[in-house]
């Protein structure tokens, strides 16, 4: 398949990849070197690139990545799961600083590299335990697991529902996929940083609320504040706090402590792995 090919599958805009393309005809010497740096994770060196010329970049590796993927035997379904968060960073990109092309080129390097797999609902990231501050000691007490050991984070992508039976069946299907694909990768657990855990939001929301499910599927550890990121997941990117306009019970908390000036934090939850 060929990276435009492969580019229309991940929904990113005609328009967009033909500009990507002028960029990459243009940059032909940069565009192979800097290719294989993303391919090693790398990401600094092209931090301050254009947001076209990152996509260029992005998508002249996707190819090479489809490779390895299919080198490793992973199923298709999951490459392309995986890179639609392109379309997702694109559609961030243009909300949050108005322009076309991708800005946070950190993010994605992690899936090109093949550090982050998306299977089914949620993504899942070689990672080591952390503990965020302020865990309590009852918390720290009771977990079993120990801080930089390996470990497999979950992130939640934008874009649907968090549908609970998704949910745990993807956290299935990752327990199935790393023992398949990366038999070598010993871990025990999961773990989530994310404000979704807030226990508050049982309160707010009701325990039949996807978020609030999500929350029960993980035991909480530590937390930071951390209220710019739930105000940016809540309201969006523009931040415009006049004419925010709560249209939902979550709204109107998150709204409710910005206003009162109490902070809003992200907490970090773990979960064992089935047959740990
Ligand atoms: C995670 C996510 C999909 C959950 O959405 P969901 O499945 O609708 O969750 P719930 O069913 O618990 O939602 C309960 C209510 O809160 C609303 N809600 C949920 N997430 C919301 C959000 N991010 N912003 C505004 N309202 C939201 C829902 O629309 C629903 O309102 P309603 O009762 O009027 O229908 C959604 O929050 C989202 O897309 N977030 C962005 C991704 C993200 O935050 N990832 C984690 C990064 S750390």
């Amino acid at each position: 398949m060929t990276k435009e090919e492969i580019a229309e599958k991940l929904n990113i805009e005609k328009s967009t990849i033909t500009k990507t393309s002028a960029w990459a005809a243009k940059n032909s010497a940069d565009l192979e070197k800097y290719t294989t740096y993303l391919l090693k994770g790398k990401y600094r060196a092209v931090n301050d690139f254009s947001p076209l010329a990152k996509l260029a970049l992005v998508i002249n590796a996707l190819p090479y990545v489809y490779k390895k993927y299919s080198d490793k035997n992973i199923d298709e379904k999951i490459f392309f799961d995986t890179f639609s968060d392109i379309a997702i960073w694109c559609e961030n990109a243009r909300e949050q600083y108005g322009v076309e092309g991708l800005v946070n080129i950190k993010w994605i390097s992690k899936h090109i590299s093949m550090k982050i797999f998306r299977i089914g609902r949620l993504q899942y990231e070689f990672s080591r335990f952390a503990i965020l501050p302020h865990a309590g000691i009852k918390n720290m007490l009771s977990c079993p697991y120990i801080l930089g050991e390996k470990c497999i984070t979950l992130h939640i992508p934008q874009g649907e529902k968090l549908d609970n039976d998704a949910c745990k069946k993807s956290l299935g299907l990752a327990d199935s996929f790393f023992s398949e694909h990366y038999p070598d990768y010993k871990y025990r657990c999961y773990t989530v940083i994310t404000w979704l855990l807030n226990p508050e939001l049982e309160n707010v929301l009701g325990n039949e609320s996807n978020i609030v499910k999500f929350g029960k599927l993980f035991k909480l550890l530590g937390r930071v504040p951390d209220s710019d990121m739930n105000e940016r997941r809540v309201f969006g990117y523009k931040k415009d706090r006049k004419n925010y306009k709560p249209i939902n019970a979550l709204q109107k908390y998150t709204l409710e402590r910005i206003n009162k000036g109490l902070p809003l934090y992200s907490y970090n939850g773990y979960r064992d792995k089935t047959n740990n």
